[in-house]
């Protein structure tokens, strides 16, 4: 779909639950968020009944999101059928990775075509204390799971920089071993994000380049569907990437729009507008219907986001956590 700026439209992150097996500080309160009763969580059905119409309008790549979306029973069931839906081509997960060495087989019969894991630390105690919970050696093992499969799902790692006590080239280095990507993330000022600072890309680049010397922006094949900028280094297998929503907003060729676990569609990441789509889908109103409600707030996608800006009416409220990042 080509929205009202001229941008294609073709991408859904989709989260299939509110619920995580961690509680990363920028995310969620200590105390985790009340979950979405299950009855207002969208079913695999109705989320397979609206890949179809999506792909029915041009929609050709979907993430699965969270919370953590390997909490939600027979993730990969649901991969599978949207994998099977005509005009997909791509189906990728993003995960936190805790569950992962014993979900990997069973991700990987699925069809899933990428996984993304959140690593923000390779330091177990740090890793403690961003995530309140000691689980850096499940991610860890989850992550050599996937290494080693056969064929191997293209793999990326995200970090958001949010403390100096981060060795961000700790996290770095896994894509110096390794072909995969690593990509760090500004925090974005969405939900707890908000009380953080985010350090910026030129200063993450700073420490990159001293550490591993100049990095040369890589030209090669696209390595992913979104805003990412990915650099070389030299004796890297791997990529380093950048995604600079705040230091360098890349609103102008947005691809995306998003599906809450309660399947409101968010068109843009900052703002509350979209539409709900649970009650249309729950409702009398057929396939056409629901695809001209799409159609509506596709063209009510906003320009862009103002981060660092004055707020400008109708911010989200919800947590990351709710939106799936
Ligand atoms: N800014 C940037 N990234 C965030 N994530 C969660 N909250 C924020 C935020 N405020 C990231 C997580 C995970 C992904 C799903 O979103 O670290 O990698
Ligand atoms: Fe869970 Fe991801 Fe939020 Fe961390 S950022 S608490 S892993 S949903």
């Amino acid at each position: 779909m080509i929205d009202e700026y001229g941008r294609n439209i073709d991408y859904i992150r989709i989260s299939v639950t509110d619920r995580c097996d961690l509680r990363c500080v920028y995310c969620m309160p200590e105390e985790g968020v009340i979950p979405t009763a299950h009855s207002e969580i969208l079913t695999y059905d109705e989320i397979v009944r609206l890949a179809e119409i999506l792909a029915g309008l041009g929609f050709k790549k979907i993430k699965l999101t969270g919370g953590e979306p390997m909490c939600r029973l027979g993730i990969e069931k649901l991969i599978a059928s949207l994998k099977n839906v005509g005009g997909i081509k791509q189906v990728t997960i993003t995960t936190n990775g805790v569950t992962l060495a014993k979900k990997y087989e069973a991700l990987r019969e699925s069809g899933v075509d990428g996984i993304n894991i959140s690593l923000d630390t390779t330091d177990r105690a740090l890793y403690a204390k961003i995530t309140r919970r000691d689980m850096l050696d499940n991610v860890l093992k989850g992550l050599e799971v996937a290494l080693a499969g056969k064929d191997m799902i293209p793999l990326k790692i995200n970090c958001v920089p949010m403390s100096r006590e981060q060795k961000l080239t700790d996290v770095a280095l896994l894509a110096k071993e390794n072909d995969i990507a690593v990509r760090f993330i500004e925090m974005m000022p969405i939900g707890y994000g908000s009380s953080f600072d985010y350090i910026s890309r030129s200063e993450v680049i700073a420490k990159m380049e001293e550490a591993f010397g100049v990095l040369t922006p890589y030209e090669g094949k696209a390595l992913g569907n979104g805003p990412a900028e990915y650099f070389t280094a030299k004796g890297f297998k791997g990529k380093l990437g950048f995604i600079s929503a705040v230091s360098h907003k890349f609103c102008g060729n947005c691809n995306r729009i998003r599906l809450t676990s309660a399947g409101y569609l968010k068109t843009c990441l900052q703002y509350e507008t979209g539409c709900d789509l649970k009650s249309l889908l729950r409702g009398a109103g057929d396939d056409n219907a629901i695809a001209d409600a799409i159609i509506s707030a596709v063209g009510k996608k906003p320009a862009g986001h103002h981060f660092g800006e004055e707020a400008a009416g109708g911010d989200e409220k919800k947590t990351m956590s709710q939106i799936g990042g």
